[in-house]
């Protein structure tokens, strides 16, 4: 504290008098208060813009109820592929991948779709793109950037779309 009392001292230029400087901190708290109150103020108006603008998918619900429990659907699975909606959509998986699992040790995505496994499991290799670098070079290890599959590839389920929608599949 006497620290800082004898930097806003500096800061001001005057050494004082402790008459002088019991004015002169008092300044110094009315400028400090009026800053806090300023900024108090500008981010209560933020947050009232920001709720204005920002619809919800949460709807009415109370943020301290418990949330609207959804029904538990079944994974899709087909034998073969799921259509793609567009030529690059990464494509849905057609099978369960619940005992699938991508960490550092192990990715066993790359057990049946990797490079050095594909044909002996009949699986579709991953996809070309996945061995291109992000300079473009191309290699014949799968770049880093698609190690975690399911960041793109996703199951899939029979759902009603969240928010209504006009997307329509491209004509293939
Ligand atoms: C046991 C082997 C095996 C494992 C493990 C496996 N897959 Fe597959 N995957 C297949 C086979 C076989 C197919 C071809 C479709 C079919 O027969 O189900 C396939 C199809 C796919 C497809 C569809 C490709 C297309 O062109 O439509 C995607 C995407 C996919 N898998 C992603 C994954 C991901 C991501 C993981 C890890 C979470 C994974 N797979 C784990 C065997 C496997
Ligand atoms: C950054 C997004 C991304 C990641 C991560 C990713 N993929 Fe893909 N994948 C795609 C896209 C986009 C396509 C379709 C275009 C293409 O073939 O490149 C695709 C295609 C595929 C295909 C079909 C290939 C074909 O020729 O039909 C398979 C199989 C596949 N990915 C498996 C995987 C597996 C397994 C992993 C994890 C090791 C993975 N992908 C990681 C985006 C991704």
């Amino acid at each position: 504290m006497q620290n800082s009392a004898w930097r806003l001292r500096r800061a001001t230029g005057s050494i004082a008098s402790p008459g002088n400087r019991a004015v002169m901190m008092e300044e110094v708290m009315k400028k400090f208060l009026l800053i806090v109150l300023s900024v108090a103020f500008m981010s209560v108006d933020a947050g009232v813009i920001a709720r204005a603008e920002v619809a919800t998918l949460r709807g009415a619900n109370p943020l301290d109820a418990a949330a609207k429990q959804f029904d538990r659907r079944q994974q899709e699975t087909i034998d073969g592929n799921f259509k793609r909606s567009w030529k690059q959509q990464p494509p849905t998986i057609p099978h369960k991948i619940e005992k699938d699992e991508i960490n550092l040790q192990v990715n066993t995505c790359l057990r049946c779709h990797g490079a050095a496994n594909y044909k002996k499991e009949k699986a579709p290799k991953v996809g070309d793109s996945h061995f291109i670098a992000a300079d473009g070079t191309k290699s014949d290890k799968l770049d880093m950037r698609r190690y975690t599959c399911d960041q793109c590839h996703a199951p899939q389920q029979k759902v009603e779309p969240l928010i209504g929608n006009t997307f329509r599949t491209v004509k293939q």
